[in-house]
Formats: structure tokens, sequence, C-alpha cells
């Protein structure tokens, strides 16, 4: 068969998603000690749009690895994939590297092909990057992760397998606990036999991690400021985006690159859709993402604590990040 490939989209079903930020955002400005606002929001249409071009920055060599190692060894991983497979992304972004999987897995069987998404901007792009491919039906579920994957499992044909797909590193945005916790949970929607590709950027020089989370071009630094002019075209809130600045550093206990925005003045900041007035002190942080790191051995041994086991590895040696195989128990 050689259908050319549609495209539907599932619509969010969040009861009201405004209220929701403006709770989050007012449980984040207000908790004690350290500021801190939930990455998931970097993600509006302006975010998706800033996050493809640091995709492809000269600094950013991640993206680069996750697509190398996709597209030198897509049959190879397909081959280690048997049976009739269905396709969930979670977190897809435009869905670019996807391709060379897609394409190899339709060289054996028409695919249903479903990217989890909270940012209706990126299903949209992934739509456009990928409803080309012959023979694959695209169901884009504007949700967060989980929820789709449990929509995604329910649909599930007879005897089809599922393959779970979450590049990026996007799991490094997790602690390395909540990370555990999620694997769990992922594995939880998931039956024996089904399997998650994950792709887990690796512990690399510190000079190196921090120039990937601080370009020259101020790309990323746009992309973490833009979090706060979301809150003003979104919650109504007055930040003067010039007297916030970006700032990325490493922690070594967390093995994680932490971007923050630092007050570069005493201010106060009027978030009148979150029913919130925030002060902010000189040189006060708002921790706004974490990107994790880790080690190849580490990650084989997280899948074996969370019902998985590793079944295969491959490493980029240029930027070491590796794509993980993960078939559940
Ligand atoms: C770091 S980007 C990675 C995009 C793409 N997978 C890649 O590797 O280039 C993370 C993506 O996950 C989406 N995302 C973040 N939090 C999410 C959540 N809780 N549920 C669903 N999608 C989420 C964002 O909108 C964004 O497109």
């Amino acid at each position: 068969m050689n259908r050319k490939g549609h495209f539907m989209l599932t619509h969010a079903i969040t009861a009201d998603p405004a209220l929701e930020f403006a709770a989050e955002v007012r449980a984040g400005l207000t908790a004690a000690g350290q500021k801190e606002l939930p990455s998931k929001y970097l993600y509006d249409d302006v975010g998706s749009a800033l996050f493809e071009v640091i995709s492809v920055l000269p600094q950013y060599g991640l993206t680069r690895a996750d697509e190398r190692l996709l597209r030198r060894h897509a049959s190879e991983i397909v081959e280690q994939v048997p049976g009739s497979v269905a396709v969930a992304e979670l977190g897809s972004g435009s869905g670019k590297k996807t391709r060379w999987l897609l394409k190899a897995l339709c060289r054996r069987q028409h695919v249903s092909y479903f990217p989890i998404e909270i940012s209706p901007t990126a299903l949209a792009m992934c739509e456009r990057e990928l409803g080309d491919i012959d023979s694959i039906s695209i169901v884009g579920f504007e949700r967060e992760y989980l929820d789709g994957l449990l929509e995604v499992a329910a649909r599930r044909r007879d005897g089809q397998n599922l393959l779970v797909l979450f590049l990026g590193s996007t799991i490094g945005n997790f602690d390395r606990s909540a990370a555990t916790k999620f694997l769990c949970e992922v594995r939880g929607i998931l039956r024996p036999g089904d399997s998650l590709l994950l792709g887990t950027d690796l512990e690399k020089p510190i000079p190196q991690l921090l120039a990937a989370y601080d370009d020259p071009l101020g790309v990323t630094a746009a992309f973490n400021l833009n979090l706060l002019a979301r809150i003003n075209r979104e919650l109504d809130a007055d930040f003067v985006l010039e007297q916030f600045e970006h700032a990325a550093c490493f922690n070594p206990q967390a093995r994680s690159v932490e971007m923050r925005l630092r007050s570069r003045r005493e201010q106060t900041v009027s978030i009148p859709r979150a029913d919130l007035m925030v002060g902010f002190l000189e040189g006060e942080t708002i921790w706004t993402e974490s990107s994790h790191k880790y080690s190849a051995a580490e990650v084989s041994q997280i899948a074996g604590s969370t019902g998985f086991s590793c079944k295969a590895q491959w490493i980029d040696q240029e930027w070491p990040f590796a794509e993980n195989l993960l078939v559940a128990e």
C-alpha cells in the first residue's frame, strides 16, 4: 500500500489552560526560596520557533548528534522493534529528525504516527514536516506527555506494539528522581514488548555545555526571556524585559545546566491575571529550565530500575549523545 500521509489534530481538553498557566506562575513566583517557572511554558508560538533556531546553532550540537544517530541507524533501530508497530512521540517538536525512523518503518508497513505536544505551533510544524511521507497517518495530540500516551495506548489495535520516542534529551528537563518516576509512569502505560527510544545528552566538558545554553547570538537568551514576554501577553503582566538577563550555569551536584532569568535591579512586577504583585531583589533569579546530562551506563541502569531493559545503545562520538532502545519487560 502506498497511501500519502494524512493529518488530524486532537485538540486540548484541559479545562482552562489560561487558568492553569496563571496558577502555575503564581505558585512558582511565590515559592519560598528560589523562584521557579515550569520549562514547559517556554514553548508558545515564539518559543517553539526560537527552539528551532537553537537547534541549528553551531554551539548546540545536541540536535545534530541526535539526528546523525537516527539517520545512520534508522534501519537497525526499526529492525530491533519487530511486528506491527504504531509510533507515539512525546514532545515531538517539529519532528524533523523523526523522518528517518518513520521512513525506515514505512518501508515495512503502513505507519500510524501520534505526536504528543503541548505546543500547537510545534504540532503544526510536525504536520508540515512529515505529512509528505508515503504510507503514514498522523494524528496529533495537543496534550501533556502522559495524558497523550494514555490516549494513544487506548487506540492501539490488537497485536500492535507501541514504539514511543522521547528524543532530543528532553528527559534531561526532569531532575533525576523525577525522570525515574516519569519512566515508571510511561512503563505503566505500556505492555511487555513495547519499546521506548530515549535520546540522552551525555556528559561533556563544562565550557562546551555552557556555550550550548548561552550562545553569542543571544537566541537562547531570547528563548528564555520570551517566557516573561509570554506572561505579559497572556496574563497582562508588566515585566520590563530589559530589566532581566539570561544566565546559564552548570550545577556539578545535579550534573545539569540550569537556565535562569536574573533581575538586573530591585523591582516589583504586577501580574493581574495571576492576581499577583511580585518583588525581585537586584540579582535575584527565576529558575526556568534544567538540562541534566547522563552517562551511557547510567541510562542502562535507570532502564533496569523502571521496568525496561536496555536492548541497544547508539552513541555519537562527535557530540557525545546516546540513543537508547529500552524494551518494556
Ligand atoms: C526540548 S524540545 C524537543 C523537541 C524535539 N523532540 C527535538 O528533539 O528537537 C521539547 C518539546 O516538548 C514539548 N513539551 C514540553 N513539555 C511538555 C509536556 N509536559 N507535554 C507535552 N509536550 C511537552 C515542547 O513544546 C517542545 O516542543
